[in-house]
């Protein structure tokens, strides 16, 4: 086999998409509150991803933003502007709606990659898919 391709080989076997990985108890995510962090597997890349609760639904994203690829915070787990409506990138102001993701004012460009995400009997799980893997074999 050629080098190229075995460096494309996936760590671990890839796991196939909507299996829930536990990502946290839902009290632990408060309404336009702190975020939660986990991590991620984007590609071929491990990446930061956040949760947060907006009236009263929980949303998942990858923590870059599409200006220029930083994390969101600049205060651990802040992600929401002063009016509690917005996820706002700390760095350059970009502000992005968060049931989407989509970008709503400011330097960004498109969106934030969403993370599936589902909650029951007090806990919050995101879903795989084939760009978005577990950063351990479940
Ligand atoms: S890096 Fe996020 S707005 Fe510039």
């Amino acid at each position: 086999m050629p080098d190229t391709l075995k460096t494309m080989e996936p760590m671990h076997a890839m796991i196939r998409s909507g299996e829930p990985v536990l990502l946290c108890d839902s009290g632990d995510l408060a309404d336009g509150g702190a975020g939660v962090p986990f991590e991620v597997v984007y590609l071929t890349e491990s990446c930061h991803a956040f949760a947060v609760r907006y009236q009263g639904t929980v949303y998942a994203y990858l923590n870059r933003c599409t200006h220029v690829p930083m994390e969101l915070d600049y205060q651990p787990n802040q992600f929401f502007d002063l009016t509690g409506h917005w996820l706002i990138c700390a760095t350059h102001g970009a502000l992005y709606a968060p049931q989407t993701g989509q970008c709503r004012l400011g330097p960004c460009r498109g969106g934030l990659v969403k993370i599936e995400v589902s909650e029951a009997d007090g806990q919050v799980h995101w879903h795989t898919s084939d760009k978005l893997q577990p950063e351990k074999p479940l």
